[in-house]
C-alpha cells in the first residue's frame, strides 16, 4: 500500500479523536502484513492519565483481531510539523518489530519515512540482562 493511502486513512481516523482536554487530535493507521488496515484515534479522559494515544488504539485493535505482524504505521496530527509517536507507543510498537515503517505526517499529508527502531533505538527488552 502506498504511504499516501495509509496517511489518508490516518487522517480519516483522526476525525473520531476524542480530545476535549488537549484539543490535540491524532489519527493512526496500521498496516498488517496481510494487507488489512487498523485505525485509531486518541481517546482522552477527565482523569487525564487514562488517555490513550491513537497509535496504541490502532495496535491494540489489530492485536485483538489476531494480527501479529505489521509492515507500516501512519501517524498524523493537525500540525504543520510531522507527528511522531510518543515513547510509550514506540515501546509498545517495538514489541512487534523495530522494522515497522513509520510515516510521520503533517496536516497536509506531507510525510517523513522512518522506522520504529530509528525512533526508539534501544527499546526495553526482558532479555537485555539475560
Ligand atoms: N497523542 C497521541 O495520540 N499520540 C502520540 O503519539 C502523542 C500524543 C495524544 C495524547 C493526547 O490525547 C494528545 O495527543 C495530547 O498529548
Amino acid at each position: 500500500m502506498k504511504p499516501e493511502k495509509l496517511i489518508a486513512l490516518a487522517l480519516a481516523a483522526r476525525q473520531n479523536a476524542y480530545a476535549p482536554y488537549s484539543g490535540f487530535a491524532v489519527g493512526a493507521a496500521l498496516l498488517a502484513s496481510g494487507g488489512e488496515v487498523y485505525t485509531g484515534c486518541n481517546v482522552e479522559n477527565s482523569s487525564y492519565g487514562l488517555t490513550i494515544c491513537a497509535e496504541r488504539v490502532a495496535l491494540f485493535t489489530a492485536v485483538a483481531r489476531g494480527e501479529r505482524k505489521f509492515t507500516a504505521l501512519a501517524v498524523v496530527a493537525g500540525t504543520e510539523e510531522y507527528c511522531s509517536p510518543c515513547g510509550a507507543c514506540l515501546q509498545v510498537l517495538a514489541e512487534f518489530g523495530g522494522d515497522i515503517k513509520v510515516y510521520l505526517a503533517n496536516r497536509h499529508g506531507a510525510y517523513r519515512e522512518t522506522t520504529v527502531a530509528e525512533l526508539l533505538p534501544v527499546a526495553f527488552s526482558l532479555n537485555a540482562n539475560a
